[in-house]
Formats: C-alpha cells, structure tokens, sequence
C-alpha cells in the first residue's frame, strides 16, 4: 500500500462510561443468546437482510485494507442442490473411511451424520471465499493476513445475522474444492466456510453444550 496522504476526519460520538457499561452489557446478553443452529425452516426471507449482512461483513478490518475476502450468496435452488450433495458425497466418504473413530466420538454430542439438508433447506447459503493472492496484470499480489481478515469478516457476518434475528451455522465440509468448482471461482481464492441463513425449523434443537470459564479463556495483566 502506497503512502496515503488524504485524511478526513474521523467521526466517533464521545460516550459517558455508564453507557460504555450499558452498551457493552446489551451486546453480550444479545451474543449469549446466539448459537449454532442446524434445523432451518424454508421459509423466505427478504434478500436485502442477506446483503445487509454481507454488507456489514465486509466493513470489518482488514490487513493493508485489503478485503481479501468473497462472499457468495447462494438463494438457486440448484445450486443449493448441487452443493448439498457433492458435500454429501464427501462427508459419506468421511464418515465411513477418513474420520478416526475418536474424532467420531468428539462429534456425536452434535448428532450430526454424513447428512446436510440444511444446505436445501435454509433459503441462503453464504459460501465464504479468503483471497489468497490477487492478479494484477503479470504480476501476483499476495495478499498478508488474508486468513485473519476473512475470519474478522466471518465473526461479523455471524453478529450481523444474529442481531438481523435470524441464525446460521459455520459448516466446514471437508475437502472443500467442490464449492470453487460449483460456483466457478478462480484458483486465487479458497473456500472457508458455508453459513446457511435462515430462520430456524419450528421446534428446533441444539446441544446443551458446556462453554468454558471466563478464567480459562482470558488472562487480565
Ligand atoms: C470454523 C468452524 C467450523 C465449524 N464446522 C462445523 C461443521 O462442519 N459442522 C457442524 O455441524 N458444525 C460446525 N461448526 C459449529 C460448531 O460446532 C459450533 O460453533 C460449536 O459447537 C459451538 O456451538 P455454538 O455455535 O452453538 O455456540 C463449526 C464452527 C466453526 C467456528
């Protein structure tokens, strides 16, 4: 990045620290109530939520402002249906020859199968890409942090569906090469993750999971 030598100013409103306490304290009860849904209802919901989402994800910080990161949205029942079962086919694979039996017993608190209707079933899927180097001409542009961007960028878009009202799962299917075929992506991106989005399935469950202690995931110096 060259140098930058325009500056405008920046806009902040100075809050008192009583509202600091109170908007902090909103935001996590609205974040505890958050969690990872694999039950979708089909029901349709208003494309503009989906882009506003997606909006927000890509306010995030980036290294050397580089968005290095390609969110695509996917509401065509085709396309939903042929990522649904070419991630099928490999999870199949997983399940029955490549997860080790210790790896299966990890996952069987989820009760999740070589099966993902979600994928049909939520009416969008987001298929996150990470930018991996850009092509500028001849040359290559690597990008830096390209990982840790588009990670920011995912952990807004999960705030940003949640705080919309609707709720969504990081689903890793392993490999993901199919996602860059299906949807026809360049070699300069590679595939993350997939969050279907929607509103959940009447009467859906999720696991009674345990989180960890304050304690054990923050140290104060
Ligand atoms: C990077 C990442 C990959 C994940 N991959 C899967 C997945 O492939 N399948 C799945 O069912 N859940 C997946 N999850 C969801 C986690 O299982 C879930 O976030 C975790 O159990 C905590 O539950 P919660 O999100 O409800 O708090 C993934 C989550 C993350 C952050």
């Amino acid at each position: 990045m060259g140098t930058i030598t325009d500056f405008i100013d920046f806009e902040f409103t100075r809050q008192s620290h009583e509202d600091l306490i109170n908007n902090s304290l909103s935001f996590l009860d609205q974040m505890l109530k958050r969690r990872s849904v694999r039950e979708f209802s089909s029901e349709e919901i208003p494309e503009e939520v989906i882009m506003n989402i997606v909006k927000t994800a890509t306010t995030a910080p980036s290294g050397g402002n580089a968005q290095p990161f390609l969110f695509c949205i996917v509401k065509d029942k085709e396309y939903k249906q042929q990522i649904r079962a070419a991630a099928e086919k490999e999870e199949k694979l997983n399940y029955e020859k490549r997860y080790s039996e210790d790896f299966k017993n990890k996952v069987s608190k989820f009760k999740v199968t070589y099966q993902k209707p979600f994928l049909e079933e939520a009416p969008y899927l987001i298929v996150v890409f990470k930018e991996k180097y850009r092509i500028a001409g001849e040359k290559i542009q690597k990008n830096n942090y390209f990982t840790e961007s588009t990670g920011i960028a995912m952990g807004f878009l999960v705030a940003a569906i949640h705080n919309a009202g609707l709720v969504t799962l990081p689903y890793s299917p392993a490999p993901m090469g199919f996602l860059s075929h299906i949807l026809n992506i360049p070699e300069n991106l590679a595939p993350v993750l997939v969050f279907p989005v929607g509103y959940p399935k009447e009467g859906a469950k999720v696991p009674n999971l345990k989180k960890k202690k304050i304690e054990e995931m923050c140290r104060v110096y």
